[in-house]
């Protein structure tokens, strides 16, 4: 293969909830959340430990209806549930292809899944396992993209890998300005200063204090996934400006 790369031991996968509705307007689209469990596969049988952060915007946005009067940490609250029934269809998914996967909450709910105990994840990746971290940071006001790059510190992620609807960080937002030029390579301090959209800042800062590299791929493109992690070729990569 050209162009391949040292293939990281540990990566953070951060999913969006909307990614889970392929083409649907709301929940799970069977097919596609099933497309993504045979990447993570993929990436699993290469001996890449795979954890995972997933959102829940595809059934609930706390934020959203704060704006319409609801209580945003009650709110906050439901959306964190939302990313406990994504996380446990993704668990489905994967465990019906073969693929051995824990479930670990921030919130306990211990009839339906694992508490979060930043050992017992390790050991749980180390064994092969795909760990999905559900319930976020277990917080309100903060996103399920913080929540990533904070277990993928504590977890020692090699690389935090960002799933998105276009193929990487962008000038401007690709979707509104056809001239929008991808940019292959970018420092932290520049996604904050120019405001790009690929995390909120909470979340970047922690992966530049951290140094942890951050790749941002397509999720709508088949088999993205495994090259973001196994070549230089697709997607864009955040790191530090050193
Ligand atoms: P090791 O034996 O340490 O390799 O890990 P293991 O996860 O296989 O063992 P454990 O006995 O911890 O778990 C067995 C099964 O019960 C797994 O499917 C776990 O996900 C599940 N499990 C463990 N703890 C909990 C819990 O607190 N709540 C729920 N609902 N399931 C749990």
């Amino acid at each position: 293969m050209s162009n391949t790369k040292a293939q990281p031991r540990r990566v953070m996968l951060k999913l969006s909830g909307e990614a889970l509705m392929g083409n649907l307007q709301y929940g799970i689209d069977p097919v596609f959340i099933g497309r993504i469990a045979e990447e993570i596969a993929e990436l699993n049988a290469l001996k890449v430990q795979v954890a995972i952060v997933i959102g829940g915007g595809n059934i609930f946005r706390g934020a959203y209806l704060a704006e319409g009067g609801m209580d945003r940490i009650t709110g906050d609250h439901i959306g964190m549930l939302a990313t406990v029934i994504n996380a446990l269809s993704l668990q489905d998914s994967l465990e019906r292809i073969g693929v051995y996967s824990r479930v670990m909450s921030a919130l306990k709910i211990n009839e339906v899944c694992e508490d979060y105990i930043r050992r017992k994840a390790v050991r749980h990746l180390e064994k092969g396992r795909v760990v999905v971290f559900a319930s976020g940071t277990g917080n309100p006001f903060f996103t399920t993209d913080t929540a990533a790059s904070l277990r993928a510190v504590e977890i020692g992620a090699d690389v935090m890998l960002k799933a998105t609807k276009v193929d990487g960080v962008y000038d401007k937002d690709p979707q509104k300005f056809p001239d929008a030029k991808q940019i292959k390579r970018i420092t932290y301090d520049e996604v904050i200063q120019k405001k790009l959209a690929v995390m909120d800042t909470t979340a970047i800062v922690m992966c530049r204090d951290h140094n942890l590299p951050l790749k941002v791929f397509n999720m709508n493109t088949p088999g993205e996934m495994v090259r973001a992690v196994t070549t230089d070729e697709v997607g864009s990569l955040v790191v530090s400006g050193e």
